[in-house]
């Protein structure tokens, strides 16, 4: 399996922050923030990882994290011209993922689990194209948020007003490559953007979603709160 990690996008929550210095390379307690789905990715296993970025900032990222050596991957980096929604940015990876699966991680998701073991179940399970990582959150009005009834999901919206439930999409998911083909067939949404929520709903309407839920700690550190939030719950963590 190959990783994508998604780190294209404005900033615009963490102004004036990200007015010069890219949101991904903004320090999560002791090491920037696009550290963390890196190793997310290696955490798994997962060996060859392309990095989407945002065009302005793509020499930071090479300077920062070269070849990828330095956490056992090999990363390929690719450029987002302007900041069109997170499937604009996944679709540059065609080309890198060849018809593999995919492990998909937003670059301003944190978090410290292993997903070795769900790597390779997706692996194994040819029924599901598109697996999805669940969070009970306080806010989910924030994110993308499920519907489940029983064990099943049988609806997913994007930062609903009144959220269905308090589970969260996280920024990590899994594809098979039929992603690639349901990219182009999505309609911009009010906010002029393509959602990843309408290629999720996309599965969901196939019967080819799978999910589980994140055990152990993770945040989304785009807003000011959780980007604070972030750092003290990693400081604690590593201070021992
Ligand atoms: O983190 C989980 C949430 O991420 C999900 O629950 C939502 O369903 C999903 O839409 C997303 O919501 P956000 O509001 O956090 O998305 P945001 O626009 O902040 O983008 C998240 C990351 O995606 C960002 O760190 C970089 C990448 N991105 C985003 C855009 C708009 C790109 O690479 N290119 C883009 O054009």
């Amino acid at each position: 399996m190959k990783g994508v990690i998604l780190a294209g996008g404005k900033g615009t929550r963490l102004f004036p922050l990200t007015r010069v210095t890219n949101k991904h390379l903004l320090p999560i307690y002791n090491e920037p923030m696009i550290y963390y789905p890196i190793k997310t990715l290696a955490a798994a296993g997962i060996k060859d990882i392309m990095i989407v970025v945002g065009g302005e900032s793509i020499g930071d990222f090479l300077r920062l994290l070269g070849s990828g050596r330095e956490f056992g991957v090999n990363l390929t980096y690719r450029c987002q011209e302007g900041a069109d929604g997170i499937p604009v940015a996944l679709a540059l990876a065609k080309e890198f993922a060849g018809g593999e699966r995919i492990m998909v991680v937003l670059g301003d998701n944190v978090m410290d689990e292993s997903l070795k073991g769900e790597a390779q179940k997706f692996e194994d399970n040819k029924k599901s194209s598109c697996h999805i990582f669940l969070k009970e959150v306080h806010d989910p009005q924030r994110y993308g948020v499920v519907e489940l009834k029983g064990d099943k999901v049988v609806a997913i919206y994007e930062k609903p007003a009144q959220p269905p439930s308090n589970l969260c999409v996280t920024g990590v998911y899994m594809f098979d490559s039929t992603v690639f083909g349901v990219i182009p067939t999505l309609k911009p949404s009010k906010r002029g953007e393509l959602e990843i929520v309408d290629v999720l709903l996309h599965y969901l309407g196939e019967s080819r979603l799978s999910w589980s839920r994140l055990k152990s700690y993770w945040t989304d550190a785009g807003t000011l709160e959780a980007w604070f939030e972030a750092n003290s719950i990693v400081r604690e963590k590593r201070k021992g």
